[in-house]
């Protein structure tokens, strides 16, 4: 018989420690370790047993087909999944609790039901539920083979017997259990071992496994993190509660891109697809504040405008606050800096809050520009033209570098109306495309100061280009 050991995982990493700690040396998360029960390793590692048998290694030509994929018809879905499911593939899907997985889950299973067989396995609802759910999506008569169970054993059975499902969605990944382990379920140990085992039979008989894992901040149940290495794709779906917008971002794919995303509004009947986000993201903009700019963003191949709001309280006593939401903190103080010491500006002693509108999260530095420029606003009180989009990385000496695909950033903003464009002057050349929009080309943050303060000196500071459509 194995021999049983107990030792102290970590729940959010899975890292193993040999006592118990209130924080997890390996990835500093709080009240994350718990104790799990582990067969001990077998002694000997590979030096007894039969030998082994050397590989047949192969060269890098050949033909390997591209393997099938199964669109869902959910379009912004398929877009994250890198052009529809992949056969074989083991895709997890991660959240907040009460984010919408399972409805998006059941939606692409119910879409996906018209061409394959699929499978929705529910571990945490009773199918009663899991209908309910589904009669107010509307999808009463979708072909969808539903179960409720949380074990692996009769999950890999129904997967191995002649009429498996080609799709299967486990709800979720942390209620499954393994009954030779025991641990309890939502233990590293049972969530990694329940996938693993699920992965392995998908792999070995071409079933695609959505796999829905929640994010937790407790720590009380291991985290998705501690999968991601296991599958062929990582999806997470993010959302500000209080917002309807849900936005799906691929952090990991095998199979596809990573840098797309997928966008859905969250209604009374499930998740709707926003096929042009922009218009979304900008719907509830006043244009006569300042402290507000219009950021010109690429999400993968798409672009999105969404506006950027700074706000400078008044002058504080001691350490002023600087508190960001929806971008980088260390990237909103390089740009003060560079402000202040480029352009005599000065923050030092404001608070100054940043907040990106309709809970999206940029990542790209080329949102720099439209962050300065909603910065100056807000400290002059002067609003930015609202007829004006931004994007540009500010460098240092205050220097605004070119950014890639400005043409479609511009043909994007010339689409909703926009009439006006601050971008870095280095931008190459092109037709934006529909509509005319004026390129005012900007050096440097000193150029762009003066643009906003208005006047000719902002006009002359920068050069003023005006593009036309063809
Ligand atoms: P759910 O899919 O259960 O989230 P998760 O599986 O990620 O925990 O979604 C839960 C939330 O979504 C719940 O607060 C209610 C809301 N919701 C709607 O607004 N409309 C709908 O049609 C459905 C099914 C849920
Ligand atoms: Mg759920």
């Amino acid at each position: 018989m194995a021999r049983r050991d107990n030792r102290f995982v970590c729940q959010a990493c899975g890292a193993v420690h040999s006592k118990w700690a209130g924080r997890c040396e390996a990835c500093g998360a709080w009240n994350s370790v718990t104790e799990e029960t582990v067969e001990a390793d077998r002694p000997g590692g590979v030096g007894g047993g039969r030998a082994g048998r050397a590989i047949a290694f192969e060269s890098l030509e050949g033909a390997s087909e591209t393997p099938p994929r199964a669109v869902t018809g959910i379009a912004e879905f398929d877009r994250v999944l890198g052009g529809g499911l992949v056969a074989g593939s083991a895709v997890l899907v991660g959240g907040d609790p009460g984010i919408g997985k399972s409805t998006l889950l059941l939606q692409a299973a119910a879409a996906l039901g018209r061409t394959r067989r699929v499978a929705y396995v529910s571990g945490e609802e009773a199918i009663d539920q899991v209908r309910l759910r589904a009669a107010r999506l509307g999808l009463t008569k979708a072909r969808v083979a539903l179960a409720s169970t949380t074990s692996v054993r009769d999950v890999l059975a129904s997967l191995e017997s002649k009429d498996a499902p080609d799709v299967i969605v486990i709800d979720s990944i942390q209620t499954m259990f393994v009954d030779t382990l025991d641990s309890a379920p939502g233990t590293v140990s049972q969530v990694r071992a329940s996938a693993s085992e699920l992965i392995r039979i998908g792999k070995k008989r071409g079933v695609a496994i959505l796999l829905v894992g929640h994010v937790t901040k407790e720590g009380t149940i291991a985290g998705p993190r501690v999968l991601e290495h296991m599958v062929d794709t990582v999806l997470y779906f993010e959302g500000e509660r209080g917002h309807q917008f849900r936005i799906m971002r691929a952090v990991k794919n095998r199979f596809g891109p990573t840098d797309e995303i997928g966008v859905f509004e969250m209604t009374d009947r499930g998740l709707v697809e926003v096929p042009n986000p922009s218009q979304l993201f900008l719907a509830d903009r006043r244009d006569d504040v300042s402290g507000a700019a219009v950021f010109a963003g690429m999400e993968g191949t798409r672009p999105v405008l969404v506006e950027i709001q700074a706000l400078v309280g008044p002058p504080v006593q001691g350490t002023a606050r600087r508190a960001v939401i929806g971008w980088d903190g260390s990237r909103l103080a390089m740009v003060l800096a560079v402000l202040e010491t480029r352009c005599g500006l000065v923050f030092a002693s404001h608070d100054v809050y940043l907040n990106v509108a309709g809970g999206l999260r940029i990542a790209e530095p080329a949102a720099d520009l439209a962050v300065a420029a909603a910065l100056v606003s807000a400290l002059s009180g002067r609003p930015v033209p609202p007829d004006a989009v931004v994007f540009g990385e500010i460098g240092l000496a205050g220097e605004v570098r070119a950014v890639s695909q400005g043409d479609a950033r511009l043909k994007e903003a010339a689409k909703l109306g926009f009439a006006r464009a601050f971008v870095p002057s280095g931008r190459r050349r092109g037709k934006p495309g529909d509509g005319a929009i004026t390129v005012v080309a900007i050096d440097d943050l000193g150029s762009l100061v003066a643009q906003l303060a208005g006047g000719r000196s902002g006009a002359r500071a920068s050069r003023e280009k005006s593009e036309t459509a063809s």
